[in-house]
């Protein structure tokens, strides 16, 4: 079984240049397929959710190559079917924005239910699917496959997302852009990677304004044009290398940001400790003193990402006191505590939130991943941790974390990538 093996407790010093965002490329991608014409998409992390994704559109017959390094062309003039039921859709959550861009582009599509991290509870559709019915769908789930068309055509509406959902938002944006008339989202998440698929769409000739606030109105054009596009910084990404830098002490500079999209991050590794300095593009943390206890809530954004809640919990295991954390977007993403508590943490999970008690020091362990964000607060223990880990499961990390490895050991991490 592939493994990480690091050994901690030494701290970090350097820069990382930091990839597309992952949560952005997933939906820009499927989005390709309602251009005429080729879409050149850059700053594309080469992750396996995209290697992945691509070669979906691949089974699908349309050309979707990486032709220079983070660099990927989509032409999709040959693609004549709004059917994708592959076992390769099980494997990733954003193969269920086929169906968004299906409906956009024929008024119909059958997609196999989408995979992805399971953090211990389910993840709901109904959203996505009152969203498509809304402009005009007939959505029906038959063994594991969803079907949904406009016999009469997709048309604007109104649609109020009755809790914040990134991915209901992405694929209603998808399947409206090119409906006739206008469509208006309501309580529509404000991800930066929402803005990033509106700028995308409006690149190739959609009309989309209010991204990123919570009413998106969208005017249906009659096409949309291939372009030339490049992905905005992986916000998460950053923070989880900021995170890493926090817990095991140093000094690590992340470049290639936004700073504005990893404010509230920002904000909680400044709380707990950590002396952080901007500039237009970079953040720099550095760590020497004792880590504090910092309490948070994660929720939308413009809040605390849930993507980084559990490697601040990692943060937090060091700090000098009790914190609590509460997660209100997946209330159950505390599958991660076990790990760590084997590591020497006390970490209790409660009802939706954690309590942490902060201890001195945390000791390497066998530590199995079980998402991408609990696995990237593993390794951020490990690094922290005195003795050896060795990490597990790491298929997860590798979903979104490019070239891992060589920007962890660029900042002098010890940790090295075992294949078996
Ligand atoms: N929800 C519903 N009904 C729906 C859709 C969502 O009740 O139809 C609920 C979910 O159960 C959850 C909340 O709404 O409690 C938010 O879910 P959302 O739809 O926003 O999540 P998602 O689109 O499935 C994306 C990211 C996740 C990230 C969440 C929240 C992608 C591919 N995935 O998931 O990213 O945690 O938004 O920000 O964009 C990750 O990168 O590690 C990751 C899991």
């Amino acid at each position: 079984m592939d493994k990480y093996i690091i050994k901690g407790g030494k701290p970090l010093f350097g820069d990382i240049t930091i990839s597309g965002a992952k949560n952005a490329v997933v939906a820009i991608i499927p989005a390709a397929l309602l251009a005429e014409g080729v879409c050149r998409i850059e700053n594309v992390p080469l992750v396996s959710d995209v290697l992945i994704q691509l070669e979906i559109l691949r089974e699908l017959g349309v050309r979707a190559d990486v032709v220079a390094p983070g660099v990927v062309e989509i032409d999709a003039s040959r693609l004549d079917s709004h059917i994708a039921v592959s076992d390769l859709n099980q494997k990733f959550r954003a193969s269920y924005y086929l169906l968004g861009a299906f409906l956009g582009r024929f008024g119909k599509a059958q997609v196999s239910m989408p995979g992805g991290c399971n953090f211990g509870g389910v993840r709901p559709i109904d959203q996505h699917i009152k969203g498509f019915e809304a402009l005009g769908a007939t959505v029906t789930v038959e063994n594991g496959v969803i079907c949904a068309e406009a016999k009469e055509g997709m048309r604007g509406a109104s649609v109020y997302f009755d809790g914040v959902t990134v991915g209901g938002t992405v694929n209603v944006m998808l399947a409206a852009a090119m409906a006739p008339g206008l469509t208006v989202l309501e309580n529509a998440a404000r991800e930066p990677h929402i803005v990033d698929l509106a700028n995308f769409l409006n690149w190739m000739g959609a009309d989309i304004m209010g991204a990123g606030t919570d009413i998106i109105r969208i005017r249906g054009v009659k096409k949309l044009r291939g372009c030339t596009y490049s992905i905005i910084p992986d916000q998460i990404e950053a923070g989880t290398y900021l995170a890493a830098a926090a817990a095991a002490g140093g000094s690590v500079t992340v470049r290639n940001v936004i700073p504005k999209h990893l404010e509230s991050t920002l904000e909680k590794l400044a709380e707990a400790g950590a002396i952080i300095t901007e500039g237009d593009d970079y953040v720099t943390l550095s760590r020497a003193g004792r880590i504090t206890p910092s309490s948070f809530k994660a929720s939308p954004y413009p809040g605390f990402p849930t993507d980084m809640q559990p490697q601040l919990a990692a943060v937090l295991t060091l700090a000098d006191g009790e914190s609590t954390i509460t997660d209100e977007v997946w209330d159950t993403r505390f599958k991660y505590a076990d790990q760590l508590n084997a590591m020497g943490a006390k970490i209790e999970v409660l009802p939706r939130s954690a309590r942490i008690t902060g201890v001195s020091s945390l000791s390497g362990a066998k530590l199995v991943a079980s998402d991408l964000r609990a696995g990237a607060a593993l390794v951020i223990a490990a690094l922290a941790a005195r003795g050896e880990s060795e990490i597990t499961n790491i298929h997860y990390v590798e979903r979104g974390y490019e070239n891992i490895i060589s920007k962890l050991r660029g900042v002098g991490a010890d940790i090295t990538l075992v294949r078996d």
